[in-house]
């Protein structure tokens, strides 16, 4: 294509979308920080201290699910030659559930859930658990605060790897993090909200809270999945708040960033580097993804308590539901091998342990909520897609993501990108999957914000 064309095709785009898209300055809307979304009558009865927790899988629950596992009604056998094309592959039930009842070793899972110090505290009428690990450190180096979001079907538990090693002293950085993991309200050990309306910004608020709670009125985030989701609106309305974003999931809906992306259909060298396009288009492959992958994300946004009940009641449906993501969003290819590829990067436990984290607190239907509280129009119409945050951010791009967005089209919302790692490894659960890339990605980044703040002082 000539520069000349490709100079007008600019030059007009860039025309029409000036006037599509100027003369409305967003504004950030507020959000009140004391919304209650516990039950009313606790209103004003809750103390804020922090209080220890410990996980505990009680004896009365493991019998339970041992019976439930073993008296499972027979499952279909699955479709000759088929592996994970059509969802679980069934033929694998057998085995998995034989482990989680007789090899999956309840008391010593429990302790390793519990090796990091666990905590509550009330947060606006909610019951909300966090990991806090506290580095230890030489005398010349920095601790600086770092809130890590989990998403689903992840759980706080696919964090415990990346953990430790944020929280330990790294050679080469001046600093270290002071790691802050707070499950989601709703999933596993965070309580669920009462009442509807609690999505993203309301959880966002909670978080913020949390971090005053602590001390910080200044800290760093990282998040992935939901987590990442969690990170842009609070970069949104809490710009003054956050140092800086480390995201995962780097993705926007701005309406520019839309409108570059399709123009990128035609003309992909106007929006993305040539040895990354094929991460983007065509759109037609990121369509077929929606449809094939996503039926979940649908069913979550408008029917999650009927779904809800088929997941509470069944452990073996619990497992395959999750697993599934797990396999298919690691890998897409994966869906070919009859195992799923599960445990080509994790293992039974590590697996099993998120499932356990869900059914032990009976909460996967509260959890999956997330989903229709988020994504229908009542948070579009927030605007928070397009407002632009100062936070300075850098995404770590894997190359089994199922979407990329190109680093031109991110600027739109995240006007400090100070870069992007497009990784030529990895799936959606970084942290998980590649522990030590992922994180040397945020020991990077938050280098570089440094420097960043040292420079727009
Ligand atoms: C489970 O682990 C604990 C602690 O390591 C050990 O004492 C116990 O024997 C194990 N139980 C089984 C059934 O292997
Ligand atoms: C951004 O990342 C690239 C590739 O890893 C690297 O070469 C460059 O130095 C980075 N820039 C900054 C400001 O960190």
């Amino acid at each position: 294509m000539g520069m000349l064309k490709k100079s007008l095709i600019v030059a007009v785009v860039g025309v029409v979308a000036w006037f599509a898209f100027s003369g409305k300055p967003p504004t950030i809307p507020h959000f009140d920080p004391e919304a209650w979304w516990g039950p009313n009558e606790l209103k004003g009865k809750l103390d804020q201290s922090i209080r220890p927790f410990k996980v505990k899988f009680e004896e009365s629950m493991i019998k339970d699910l041992k019976y439930r596992l073993k008296n499972h009604r027979p499952f279909n056998p699955p479709l000759e030659g088929v592996a994970f094309e059509y969802g679980f592959n069934t033929g694998q039930l057998d085995s998995w559930l034989t482990y989680w009842r007789e090899k999956y070793n309840f008391t010593e899972r429990e302790a390793f859930l519990n090796q990091f110090p666990h905590y509550k505290t009330y947060i606006q009428g909610l019951d909300l658990h966090f990991i806090r690990v506290k580095p230890e450190v030489p005398e010349n180096v920095e601790v600086v605060p770092l809130l890590l979001l989990h998403g689903w079907p992840g759980s706080i538990r696919e964090l415990y790897k990346a953990i430790p090693l944020l929280a330990s002293h790294r050679p080469g950085y001046k600093f270290a993090f002071e790691v802050i993991a707070p499950s989601i309200p709703g999933f596993g050990f965070s309580q669920a909200a009462v009442r509807p309306g609690f999505g993203v910004p309301e959880m966002a608020v909670v978080y913020k809270n949390l971090m005053t709670r602590l001390g910080y009125d200044k800290f760093y985030i990282q998040g992935g999945d939901w987590g990442a989701s969690i990170g842009d609106v609070m970069v949104t309305l809490y710009p003054d708040a956050v140092l800086g974003y480390h995201s995962n999931m780097i993705l926007t809906q701005h309406s520019s960033a839309n409108l570059w992306m399709l123009i990128g259909a035609f003309m992909p060298s106007l929006v993305v580097e040539d040895h990354l396009a094929d991460r983007m288009y065509p759109l037609s492959k990121i369509f077929a993804v929606m449809m094939e992958e996503f039926g979940y994300m649908h069913l979550h946004a408008t029917k999650p308590e009927t779904v809800g009940v088929a997941l509470t009641d069944s452990p073996a449906g619990l497992m395959a539901y999750t697993f599934q993501a797990f396999s298919c969003f690691t890998r897409p290819d994966h869906k070919h091998k009859v195992d799923g590829g599960l445990e080509y990067r994790f293992t039974k436990d590590d697996l099993l342990d998120v499932v356990m984290v869900y059914w032990s607190t009976n909460s996967i239907s509260t959890a999956i909520r997330i989903y229709a509280e988020s994504l229908g129009s009542r948070v579009k119409a927030f605007g928070l897609d397009e407002i632009p945050t100062p936070v300075p951010t850098w995404g770590l791009q894997s190359k089994y993501e199922a979407f990329y967005m190109a680093p031109s089209l991110l600027r739109y919302k995240f006007t400090n990108l100070i870069n992007t790692t497009a990784l030529d490894d990895g799936g959606h659960f970084m942290a998980f999957e590649l522990p030590e890339i992922f994180t040397e990605d945020v020991y990077r980044a938050v280098q570089a914000f440094k420097e960043w703040h040292q420079k727009n002082k």
